[in-house]
């Protein structure tokens, strides 16, 4: 059986637990036949073609592919954030159309986290109050117990221990970016989907954020959807789908690597004409 680590115990002594065999034995994950397309004036435009894929749990995979290729358009579909225009998106099992808008909201809030190349932090609130925020909007009591714990501990994953009560314009760009990937992650979601989250950020800034997504996936069994245009970004994930004209071209398996080493990647996407 395979099991995680869950840390959500009060104490925060690690406690391993079973996974659902839901889960264990089935993709936490999958698109099947997605299409997408956009009304535009007296035409339309067909983002996406048909992709079907499949992630499986504690996976870190990243989409790539030129700019206007479907990567966004794929990953809000894949998180439901928007509806497909046929094919289905399958999330631990539900078949995410077939559920009512109620219960597809409550699973994206539930089990879904996001983080965009725009951190979207608020101004007014400090470190540990941009990470609660999630449990503050669901009227939870965020200063004592188990919530409390997991916002230390998310604060710590990032590496912004020290910095609680920092505001965000007394954060670099990297650190805000931590911020909200703690945010994103401090719900414990199934699945955290990131679009370009280094996009707005220098080469050695973006790999802070890609290291705290990998500690994220290596230590925490976290499953990642990663977007990117850069392949150094994407020599984190252990398999990258390769997304052109609204398909997925190629699938290139890198493996689980600590060195992230981006020559193999950058070898078969010359290969590819990339
Ligand atoms: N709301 C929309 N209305 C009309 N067309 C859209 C809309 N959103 C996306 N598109 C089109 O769909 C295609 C795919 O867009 P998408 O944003 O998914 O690309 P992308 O791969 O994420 O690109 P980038 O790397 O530039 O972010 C593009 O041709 C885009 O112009
Ligand atoms: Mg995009």
């Amino acid at each position: 059986m395979t099991a995680q680590l869950d840390t959500s115990r009060a104490d925060g002594a690690p406690q391993i637990v079973p996974r659902p065999a839901a889960v264990a034995t089935g993709p936490i994950l999958e698109g099947r036949t997605l299409t997408k397309s956009y009304p535009l004036g007296e035409t339309t435009v067909d983002a996406l073609r048909g992709v079907s894929l499949s992630v499986a749990a504690g996976e870190f995979v990243a989409l790539m592919g030129p700019s206007g290729s479907g990567k966004s358009t794929l990953l809000q579909l894949l998180g439901g954030l928007d509806q497909p225009t046929s094919g289905e998106v399958i999330l631990e099992g539900e078949v995410i159309s077939q559920l009512s808008d109620d219960r597809a909201t409550r699973l994206r809030r539930d089990r879904t986290g996001f983080v965009f190349q725009s951190f979207n932090l608020i101004p007014l609130l400090d470190v540990s109050e941009n990470v609660a925020l999630p449990f503050t909007i669901a009227g939870q009591d965020t200063s004592r117990g188990e919530i409390a714990e997991r916002i230390r501990d998310v604060i710590e994953l990032v590496d912004l221990t020290g910095k609680e009560h920092h505001k965000p314009d007394q954060l670099s760009a990297g650190e805000q970016q931590r911020v909200a990937v703690a945010r994103a992650l401090v719900t414990r979601p199934a699945l955290l989907f990131a679009d370009e989250p280094t996009g707005n950020l220098d080469y050695t800034t973006g790999t802070e954020i890609l290291d705290a997504l990998w500690r994220s996936c290596e230590e925490r069994h976290q499953t990642i959807v990663l977007v990117t245009h850069d392949s150094k970004a994407a020599a984190y994930a252990d398999r990258v789908l390769v997304v052109r004209d609204g398909t997925i071209l190629d699938t290139i398996e890198l493996g689980r690597r600590r060195d992230h080493d981006a020559a193999t990647l950058i070898g078969r996407l010359a290969q590819l004409g990339l």
